[in-house]
């Protein structure tokens, strides 16, 4: 299956605030912010020329143009652009953002080569790529200054299949064992093998697709990271951790630590690579 810039377009331009409040309203949604909030706060330097790409409501977008000099963002929808505006502006940053843009992360021609210290592309918009993966770390890595520091993060599909096993069992029910199969086998889920009313069509990554990835440009990777590790411990489990304020916090500071092992990385939510352009 191709890519069609229309399917992620539509969904986040039909997204309302779901975005916005993603991150804090459940425990998982904790752990996947506080995860990324660490890397950013690890890479990204005060005297930082950065762009957000795929930057949606603008949950790291206010963090993240407090910690550098100049912050670029942009989207492939435009009903994200506009939320993320409209949040800055309530949250008085708005005069701290360089420009805005409504753009496909594969046409970042807007930009001339080299032109940022910092690229953060997290929340899964790799994953919609699915043929034109390699094209988009391309353009991501163009637009970077050499040295200057890629943060990359994906939905992963081992993790997916760890908490969503319920759901899989009912799609296997209706598309049958061969697809499921396919799906475990690939991690695509196109209209093929997942014909779903959303048309919610993306391939759900593994670490080891992420090596092979970045394996065909000149890059460095400096850290490999899962993200919503403590999410497979189930809705109730996490909830009830996160009503105990003490649990919560070491919950949150051993996800940190835990989800930086090699064993673990492909058993969260997400998955993030740090790279650095040599
Ligand atoms: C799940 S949201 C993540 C938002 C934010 N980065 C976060 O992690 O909270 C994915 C965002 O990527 C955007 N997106 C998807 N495909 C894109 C593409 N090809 N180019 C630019 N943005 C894209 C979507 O519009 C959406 O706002």
């Amino acid at each position: 299956m191709s890519y069609n810039p229309e399917i992620p377009r539509s969904r986040y331009d039909n997204y309302g605030d779901r975005e916005w409040t993603r991150l804090e309203r459940d425990g998982h949604g904790e752990l996947l912010y506080h995860v990324h909030l660490d890397i950013l706060k690890r890479y990204i330097k005060p005297a930082d020329k950065v762009l957000e790409v795929g930057a949606g409501s603008g949950r790291y977008t206010k963090d993240i143009v407090a910690m550098c000099d100049e912050l670029t963002v942009a989207d492939i929808s435009s009903h994200q652009i506009e939320f993320n505006k409209s949040k800055m502006r309530e949250l008085s940053l708005i005069d701290r953002i360089e420009a805005y843009h409504v753009l496909d992360v594969l046409d970042m021609s807007v930009f001339q080569a080299s032109s940022f210290d910092c690229v953060v592309c997290i929340g899964g918009v790799i994953n919609y790529l699915l043929d034109k993966e390699k094209d988009g770390i391309q353009e991501l890595l163009r637009v970077l200054k050499p040295d200057g520091i890629l943060i990359v993060g994906v939905m992963s599909f081992i993790g997916a299949s760890l908490y969503y096993l319920e759901g899989i069992r009912h799609e296997k029910d209706i598309s049958g064992i061969e697809a499921t199969g396919w799906i475990f086998d690939t991690g695509l889920q196109d209209g093929v093998h997942y014909p779903s009313k959303d048309k919610h069509y993306v391939h759900m990554m593994r670490s080891a697709e992420m090596d092979a990835l970045f394996a065909q440009f000149s890059v460095k990777v400096q850290e490999r990271s899962s993200a919503g590790l403590y999410t497979q411990a189930g809705d109730t489990a996490l909830e009830n951790a996160r009503n105990d304020k003490e649990l919560w916090k070491l919950i949150i500071e051993k996800e940190i630590e835990f989800t930086k092992l090699q064993g673990t990385l492909d058993c969260g939510m997400n998955i993030i690579y740090v790279v650095q352009k040599l």
